[in-house]
């Protein structure tokens, strides 16, 4: 079967494109490039052995989906294409709301017009808000903060109202914790552009030299040592659910909303620590004011993932340290 992965060139896309290629699906990717590198699908080719169809456009072309959709027996799409950095979000709003609401709205046009309705979309924990108890389970209530976030809840439900209009759409809404770590080979992982937002790159980069220290957002919050607690999920765990979601797909009458992460949460000291332990760098670090909108804890009820997607998280903290590192110290400038 072929799936088109949208936003496929990206973190979460090339992973999720190797666990695809090696359960037997064709792969096709469009991806406008905005924060990815082709050079990561050349890669994604190398490791399998297997050929990957890419468009270098964009998901708001409807000329380009077109073309997609007529030349492929598409059978699902895992929609991954979007802008996502929070703080640029509160900035660029309307681009935001362009790029991930216009984005979405023609992709499912197109599909609809082709009658493809299977689809598998990126959601987020943040669509949660500041939770009143962890760890949060599906049915939580929703409360965004940002337009990042909104864009979030705003496709998910444009998404319900899909699946109300016409029963035949199969729907799988993936709300992820946090995700680190990287391909085990070392040819894949994180390359954010410019100083990154996120903590692991930011400490891979410190580990590196690139950057001097960490700044610790905040040591008063209600956890064990003060610093925010996340729900770390390895990159290549959260790919295998993608795959999990797609084999699921036609087995549930309703919209499906699963949350992927490991369960665990663990404080910023605690990443730190095992980070240190784990590779053997020292990584210095100072705490400063807390970042505006970030919250105490976050971490997921992961019991409807085994229950209805059969899937589970597998690898450890350490195990997303290491990676990370692996990934940082044989690619010290990224992809270029
Ligand atoms: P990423 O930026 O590495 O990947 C997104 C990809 O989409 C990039 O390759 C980018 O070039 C592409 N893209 C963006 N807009 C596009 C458009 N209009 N048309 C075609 N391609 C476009 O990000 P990621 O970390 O791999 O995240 C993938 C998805 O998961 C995103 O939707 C993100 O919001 C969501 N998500 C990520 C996290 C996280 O912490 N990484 C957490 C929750 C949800
Ligand atoms: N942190 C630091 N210093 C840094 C970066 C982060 O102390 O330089 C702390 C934060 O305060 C937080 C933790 O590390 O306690 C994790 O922060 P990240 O920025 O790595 O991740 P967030 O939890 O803020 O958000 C991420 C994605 C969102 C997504 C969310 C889902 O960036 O897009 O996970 O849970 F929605």
């Amino acid at each position: 079967m072929w799936v088109l992965v949208t936003g496929g060139a990206g973190f979460i896309g090339t992973h999720t494109c190797i666990e695809l290629l090696e359960n037997g699906y064709n792969v096709i990717v469009i991806d406008n490039l905005s924060n990815s590198s082709k050079i990561s699908l050349d890669r994604v080719r190398k490791i399998t052995g297997n050929s990957i169809e890419f468009f270098h456009d964009d998901v708001r072309d409807k000329d380009a989906l077109n073309k997609i959709f007529t030349n492929y027996d598409v059978g699902a799409v895992i929609h991954f294409a979007g802008l996502k950095a929070v703080g640029e979000s509160v900035a660029k709003p309307l681009e935001y709301y362009d790029n991930n609401i216009g984005g979405t709205i023609n992709l499912c046009q197109v599909m609809d017009a082709f009658n493809v309705k299977n689809i598998v979309f990126s959601s987020s924990a943040t669509v949660y808000g500041e939770p009143d108890v962890v760890p949060i389970k599906e049915n939580f209530p929703l409360a965004v903060t940002n337009p990042y976030g909104r864009s979030k809840l705003i496709i998910e439900e444009i998404l319900h109202d899909l699946h109300v209009s016409d029963k035949d759409w199969n729907i799988a809404l993936l709300r992820y914790f946090n995700p680190i770590g990287a391909h085990e080979s070392g040819l894949f992982g994180e390359d954010p552009m410019g100083t990154p937002n996120n903590i692991m790159p930011y400490i891979t980069q410190v580990g590196i030299g690139i950057l001097d220290k960490l700044k610790i957002f905040g040591n008063d919050y209600d956890t064990i040592d003060g610093t925010g607690m996340r729900d770390y999920i390895h990159v290549v765990d959260l790919a295998k659910g993608h795959v999990a979601a797609i084999k699921a797909m036609g087995s549930f009458d309703d919209i499906i909303t699963v949350n992927l992460g490991t369960g665990s949460g663990y404080t910023v000291l605690e990443l730190v620590n095992a980070f240190e332990v784990t590779t053997g760098i020292k990584i210095p670090y100072e705490f400063v004011e807390r970042r505006p909108g970030d919250i105490a804890r976050c971490y997921a009820d992961v019991s409807l993932a085994k229950e209805l997607l059969g899937w589970a998280s597998e690898k450890t903290l350490n195990d997303m340290c290491r990676d990370s590192w692996n990934w940082q110290s044989k690619n010290p400038n990224g992809y270029e």
